[in-house]
């Protein structure tokens, strides 16, 4: 059975952080997200949307990845992507109910993505709050993408597209492939890098405005809060960037800009040239901690 199923968007990113109190205040008050209250293992859930959570915080012995929430187009979609999953052996697992309650979410699956070791997560349905974020501090148009730097990014890209349904927008051969969850028209939702291990590289966060991230910049600076890129200007998407670390040092990013892509006839990947000037078209360069600490927790 081919891969057929319909993603929503990129749903949630839960993390994980050794000082909760401090990193809740990082996402309330740095990155600027609506906290929506406190579960019952003192996770804190936060939106920059309609949504119940947008991120959400549990309190660990590690900080990095817990796990990444995906919300399908639909049930039947959802029912398409746990039958595939199952046929491919992956064995997915649906979560109890009392659990996806305790989310807010509908029913709700799990299973270990196997060449990242990361936790992924599917749902459908998700609580939706009338009043809509309140974009105080920062004005975010929504959760943009999750990045996994994977030690083997040749095997994994190849999974990615033909089992998980994504589709390549452009690509760094060898280092990088940005993709985006069929059919969510943003150039990507997620993204693979080649490195050393297995970790996150960075949550992003899009913004509506230059504005946004001249601020956050400004924040950074008065809060102490390490700036290790930017701000710059990506040419191949013209995006305009800054990324910054919380509290575990979890690489933050927030962009504005990013280009879409129709469901039908998409522009084909393009096969982008490796070096900084690819990246940072202002001459910019990351400072050693930009993406060095996201350790992914194991499953079980
Ligand atoms: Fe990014």
């Amino acid at each position: 059975m081919a891969a057929e199923f319909r993603y929503k968007k990129l749903g949630y990113v839960a993390l994980n952080a050794t000082d909760i109190e401090k990193s809740a205040a990082f996402y309330e008050n740095m990155v600027g997200l609506d906290p929506v209250g406190v579960g019952a293992q003192g996770e804190h859930f936060f939106r920059c949307s309609n949504d119940h959570h947008n991120i959400v915080v549990y309190p660990s012995d590690t900080g990095g990845l817990k796990r990444i929430g995906w919300q399908m187009e639909d049930d039947a979609n959802l029912d398409l992507a746990f039958d595939h999953f199952t046929e491919i052996g992956l064995n997915p697992q649906w979560i109890d109910k009392a659990e996806s309650d305790a989310l807010q979410q509908g029913r709700t699956f799990r299973l270990v993505e196997p060449n990242s070791g990361a936790t992924f997560e599917y749902y459908a349905a998700i609580m939706q709050f009338i009043p809509n974020f309140s974009q105080k501090v920062t004005k975010i148009a929504r959760l943009g993408h999750v990045v996994l730097t994977l030690k083997n990014f040749e095997k994994a890209k190849p999974f990615f597209i033909e089992q998980m349904n994504f589709r390549v927008s452009d690509y760094i051969e060898g280092s990088i492939a940005f993709m985006r969850c069929f059919p969510n028209p943003y150039h990507h939702s997620f993204a693979i890098g080649g490195g050393d291990e297995n970790r996150l590289n960075h949550v992003n966060f899009m913004v509506t405005d230059i504005d946004d991230i001249g601020k956050g910049n400004v924040r950074a600076k008065h809060s102490q809060v390490p700036i290790v890129y930017g701000p710059g200007r990506h040419p191949p998407s013209d995006s305009i960037f800054l990324y910054f670390l919380d509290p575990d040092e979890v690489t933050v990013e927030f962009s504005f800009g990013m280009e879409e892509f129709p469901e039908e006839n998409p522009r084909l990947p393009r096969m982008l040239e490796p070096s900084l000037d690819t990246i940072d078209y202002w001459g910019g360069f990351p400072d050693p901690r930009f993406a060095a600490k996201g350790p992914i927790e194991k499953a079980g």
